[in-house]
């Protein structure tokens, strides 16, 4: 695609302009809009780039390790790894509500952010993979009430806090020629296609409160069920599919013995833009596969639910 390579030249010149010799960093997350972003100013200026991922505690099975692997390893661009699940895990102990949660979240997102960021002897630049749909839509996807979609990858407050400037080299860019651009610069499939996954991760797949045990036992299962999607060959037909790990407990039985363990809800859904969803329609012998494997091999789930709703009247997450 001539025309993307062309583009691709172009925003290469226009962020060494802007950056001249200064230092930029950029927070990766692993979704596609961050990579690109930091792909493109990797393009243009080296290792005056370094990418900081936070690690929240709150990712799915292997993702940090996969993130980190791919940038380090084959594009051998600096990034800065931060471990930082204790602070969020402990911090989240003991809170059930969901706006409590994602402030929490947000809030010591930038702190961790800041004092990494700082570590590394400040910088000039703040890179974010804003897109177009982002910039004319000021409220675009609203998450649960009075959340903005961006608000905790953008690591918004920062730029000011810390007076830097803000490099946005995907800011012209709709989310189809983003995945384009990431082509271009040679990111592999499986990044380019990633489901959407929210700032707060898997804090909103688990309702209420937020432990260890719980995302340990929502991390197999998702596993499991993404696993089977990917077998099915269904991923790139579907807009996010998740497992949400319900507080609920109900009886079971394994064996000659009884099991009183929690309830997982796959959810899978169709969406354009994330602002309204169908629920995806799976084969019953799909669903009762997904079930029978995570009930099997994930030790803390005795039963599998399929959501049936759509948005609205129902949001995609469930908090
Ligand atoms: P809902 O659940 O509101 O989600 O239907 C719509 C889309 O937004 C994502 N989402 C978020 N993304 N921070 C994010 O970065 C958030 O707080 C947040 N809440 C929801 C959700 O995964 C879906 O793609």
């Amino acid at each position: 695609d001539w025309t993307m390579a062309a583009y691709k030249d172009q925003a290469i010149a226009a962020i060494r302009q802007q950056v001249g010799d200064g230092k930029v960093i950029c927070g990766l997350s692993g979704g596609v809009d961050s990579s690109v972003a930091a792909l493109l100013i990797h393009e243009a200026i080296g290792d005056q780039l370094t990418c900081i991922l936070v690690d929240h505690g709150l990712m799915r099975l292997n993702e940090a390790a996969q993130v980190v692997a791919m940038f380090r390893e084959h594009y051998n661009i600096p990034l800065v790894h931060v471990d930082a699940s204790d602070t969020f895990l402990d911090a989240l102990e003991g809170e059930n509500d969901p706006e409590t949660k994602r402030k929490t979240i947000g809030r010591l997102f930038i702190d961790v952010f800041e004092a990494e960021a700082n570590k590394l002897g400040g910088a000039d630049f703040l890179a974010q993979g804003t897109l177009y749909p982002d910039v004319i839509e000021s409220v675009s996807f609203t998450g649960g009430p009075s959340v903005t979609i961006k608000s905790h990858h953008n690591v918004g407050g920062l730029p000011e806090r810390m007076n830097m400037k803000l490099v946005e080299p995907l800011r012209e860019l709709f989310k189809d020629e983003v995945r384009a651009l990431g082509r271009e610069l040679g990111l592999p499939e499986q990044f380019i296609g990633r489901h959407p996954f929210p700032g707060p991760g898997l804090a909103l797949r688990c309702p209420g409160g937020v432990t260890r045990d719980k995302l340990d036992i929502l991390r197999q299962a998702d596993a499991i069920y993404l696993d089977e999607i990917r077998k099915a060959g269904l991923y790139d037909a579907i807009w996010q599919a998740f497992a949400v790990l319900l507080p609920v407990q109900t009886v079971g039985v394994m064996g000659d013995g009884r099991t009183y363990e929690f309830v997982c809800a796959l959810r899978a859904v169709t969406s354009v833009d994330g602002m309204t969803a169908d629920f995806y329609h799976f084969d019953m012998a799909f669903l009762g596969q997904a079930a029978t494997r995570i009930i099997n091999e994930v030790r803390g789930i005795n039963r599998v639910v399929y959501d049936v709703t759509s948005k609205p009247p129902g949001t995609i997450e469930w908090e």
